[in-house]
């Protein structure tokens, strides 16, 4: 018998939805993110995966958005051993043990209580690796993080479930209590009548539960945007998950409907990889 999630929330079952994404792409011939820890994981929870109904290219999209931002916490606590990472919204994400990075990083992880107390007794314990079961609506998440350090942010599958003005808070709390670092985290774009329609017809329960979110979050097209909301902010990379080399491990006909939406600025906008300095 698995461990009982059955009080979850939707918004709570999101990251069993992600979970399962990097499962299923674990045991693809050729991975994308290769996180097999995820499919251990998965395994332990009492949950019926299969019923997420998960397809492949939200299979790939996921792991390979991950894989995007791991790339950029790597390249951060590469250059600032002593850094600390937070993750917004971590669910059951274990960056930390994908990355092994140095061993003088700290990394915080903040998501609601619930998925919290879940990610604790599923994951390793590292003497390294803090838990925060918080809402990030709720400023004191940031109480118990070092300051000082050199942190780098990221939020991956988050902020479509926070509306405008608690995205404006959250960025603006971020750099209110970090001295600096670096903030990257999944975007989509504008969000227009196609996306808020597409997210309806999707075929996981959780995502009808929590789409009533959208109706308060247009989404920007230009990736200066937060810049504005924040003036501390300052874009220094945009990056569409269509014009990633992983897209060569794709299959075949997802392949090339990518290569064939990189090529089209606002299909390319959908999923892509924002990063802001501070
Ligand atoms: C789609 S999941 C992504 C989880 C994880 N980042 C991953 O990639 O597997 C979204 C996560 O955001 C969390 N979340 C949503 N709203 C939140 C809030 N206000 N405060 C903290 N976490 C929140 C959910 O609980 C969930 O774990």
């Amino acid at each position: 018998m698995g461990i009982d999630v059955s009080r979850f929330t939707p918004l709570e079952e999101t990251a069993l939805l992600t979970l399962y994404a990097r499962a299923l792409d674990s045991r693809l011939p050729r991975p994308i993110l290769g996180d097999s820890d995820a499919d251990r994981i998965a395994a332990s929870i009492d949950y019926d995966f299969t019923g997420l109904g998960l397809v492949t290219s939200v299979v790939c999209q996921a792991a390979l958005r991950t894989k995007m931002l791991d790339d950029r916490v790597r390249m951060f606590t590469a250059a600032h051993p002593n850094a600390v990472v937070v993750d917004l919204g971590a669910g059951l994400d274990d960056g930390m043990s994908r990355l092994d990075g140095p061993p003088t990083v700290d990394w915080y992880s903040v998501d609601l209580p619930a998925v919290i107390a879940l990610r604790d007794s599923v994951l390793h314990g590292n003497p390294r690796a803090h838990s925060v079961p918080r809402s990030l609506t709720d400023e004191r998440w940031l109480e118990a993080i070092p300051a000082e350090r050199p942190t780098m942010l990221i939020a991956n599958g988050l902020l479509a479930f926070l509306n405008e003005q608690e995205i404006v808070s959250l960025l603006r709390r971020v750099t209110g209590h970090f001295r600096s670092g670096e903030l990257a985290f999944n975007d989509y774009g504008r969000i227009g009548w196609v996306s808020r329609f597409a997210v309806k017809l999707a075929p996981q329960r959780m995502f009808k539960a929590v789409s009533g979110q959208w109706s308060g979050y247009p989404g920007f097209k230009d990736a200066h945007r937060p810049e504005v909301w924040n003036p501390r902010l300052q874009l220094i990379e945009e990056t569409s998950l269509a014009h990633a080399p992983e897209v060569e491990l794709f299959p075949t006909w997802l392949r090339m409907a990518t290569h064939l939406a990189g090529r089209i600025p606002s299909m390319a906008r959908k999923a892509r990889i924002l990063r802001y300095s501070f």
